[in-house]
């Protein structure tokens, strides 16, 4: 088994139990709250796992230490050394009495108070970071990467990872970011997804997670500049194997992160069950009358926006696959369907509450000349797609793959308002700090 390290400290807050009543313990961390009476000094001292009550008086401490602890303000750093005692006018039923104490750091007044407003939280987000239900969604999105990680490198997966800087465009030029790169324009990646299709020749199947970037303008609760991307790409795979892969490393992630972060979701008072039974699986056709049904303004040929996203993933419980979208709202790399030219062998899965596109995906073109075909048709310069299509001349396999949004899940998993909540510091059209 693992083990924590213990840096300038015997226990951490977490480890206090009954058990240790009357030994001696150091504890490190920072001041969550402190109040003064009856002559005593209280200090609820936070670290990473917990709160507990520290108890300071004179006739154990001192006078000199004594006036520090008075004069500790919210935030400050402290090491504490007492002894552990049960008490059940504390709020976990255990204090610790201290009999030495060190100030590490004095915070100043600290700007994170109650009612400051969001805006003023993320501009502060540095500080923020410290706070209760901010750590929650932090650990929630911190166990569904570890538990994601976890199904994908047992089940014969290779991770593997793509650049950051990217000559082309996977998702279309107009969500791309320019950079000069050395007087050359290059571009910041939207999806590692060409770089994974091009290692499936070598490991069959790979994934990674790593951060994609889209320079989309929009303000809204599930767009980021710069999220976090979970992708894979299976070398022999259909759509529907890469459904199942979808839907099983899903389902083992959310379970787990339902097990592991329990005590998290009870602070953010979110009730989550994980989802149980088969996702459903419908057509772009039937999706597309679902949302007309409910009111949506939406003609076939149209990509499904927000608001169609929403009304058909309220008809569901669980997550659902939408699958067969017409070629004109998908990329170019997407497989014609054989059935039906109109449209495209991919799918999309919705997430319920109206969180709507979590992941994105499906079979690739591996056919040379039906991608040269579908280059052209699109205007694209093939010239910059060169590597990409030589996949096809060498030894070429059908192939599927997807990409999931890590904040997009943990905002569903956590009941998150916003993707921004669950990322340690957001990156949107209006904010590059801190
Ligand atoms: O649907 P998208 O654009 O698909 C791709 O990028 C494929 N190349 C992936 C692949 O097949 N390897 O993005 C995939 C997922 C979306 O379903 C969404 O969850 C997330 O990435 N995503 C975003 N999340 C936050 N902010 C944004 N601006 C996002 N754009 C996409
Ligand atoms: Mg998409």
């Amino acid at each position: 088994m693992s083990e924590r390290i213990k840096l300038s400290r015997s226990h951490y807050v977490d480890e206090i139990t009954e058990k240790l009543a009357g030994s001696e313990v150091k504890l490190a961390g920072w001041v969550r709250k402190k109040m003064e009476l009856g002559g005593l000094t209280f200090v609820m001292l936070r670290d990473s796992t917990g709160v507990i009550q520290v108890v300071f008086r004179e006739d154990k401490i001192g006078k000199e230490k004594m006036k520090e602890a008075r004069k500790l303000s919210m935030e400050s750093s402290i090491i504490v050394s007492g002894r552990v005692k049960l008490d059940k006018r504390a709020p976990n039923g255990l204090e610790i009495e201290a009999e030495d104490l060190k100030v590490v750091g004095y915070a100043e007044e600290f700007p994170i108070k109650p009612g400051v407003g969001r805006k003023f939280m993320f501009d502060n987000r540095h500080l923020h970071v410290r706070g209760r239900r901010v750590q929650a969604f932090l650990r929630i999105r911190s166990e569904l990467i570890k538990a994601f990680e976890e199904w994908y490198n047992s089940h014969g997966f290779t991770r593997v990872e793509a650049p950051t800087f990217v000559g082309t465009a996977v998702e279309g030029g107009a969500t791309l970011f320019e950079v000069n790169y050395f007087g050359k324009k290059a571009y910041l990646t939207q999806s590692s997804q060409f770089y994974l299709e091009a290692m499936i020749f070598s490991f069959d199947n790979v994934y990674t997670i790593q951060p994609s970037f889209r320079a989309e303008k929009s303000r809204t609760k599930r767009h980021l500049t710069e999220f976090w991307h979970l992708e894979a790409e299976m070398a022999w795979a259909d759509l529907n194997s890469m459904m199942d892969i979808v839907e099983d490393s899903l389902k083992y992630a959310v379970e787990k992160v339902c097990e592991r972060a329990a005590d998290q979701l009870n602070i953010l008072k979110r009730k989550f069950e994980p989802p149980s039974g088969r996702f459903p699986r419908i057509t772009y056709d039937e999706a597309v009358e679902i949302a007309k049904r409910k009111g949506v303004r939406i003609e076939w040929g149209d990509d499904l926006g927000a608001e169609a996203e929403k009304a058909i993933s309220l008809e569901f419980d669980l997550p659902v696959f939408v699958t067969h979208y017409p070629k004109a709202a998908k990329a170019f790399y997407h497989k014609i369907c054989p059935e039906d030219p109109r449209k495209v062998v991919c799918a999309d899965l919705l997430a319920p509450e109206g969180i709507g596109e979590i992941v994105g995906g499906g079979q690739r073109i591996d056919d040379l000349n039906e991608l040269l075909t579908r280059i052209k048709e699109e205007n694209l310069d093939p010239e910059s797609y060169k590597w990409y299509i030589d996949l096809r001349r060498y030894g070429t396999v059908p192939h599927a793959g997807f990409g999931l949004g890590i904040e997009r899940t943990a905002r569903w998993i956590s009941g998150a308002d916003s993707v921004r909540d669950v990322v340690p510091f957001p990156r949107t059209p209006t904010r590059i700090n801190p």
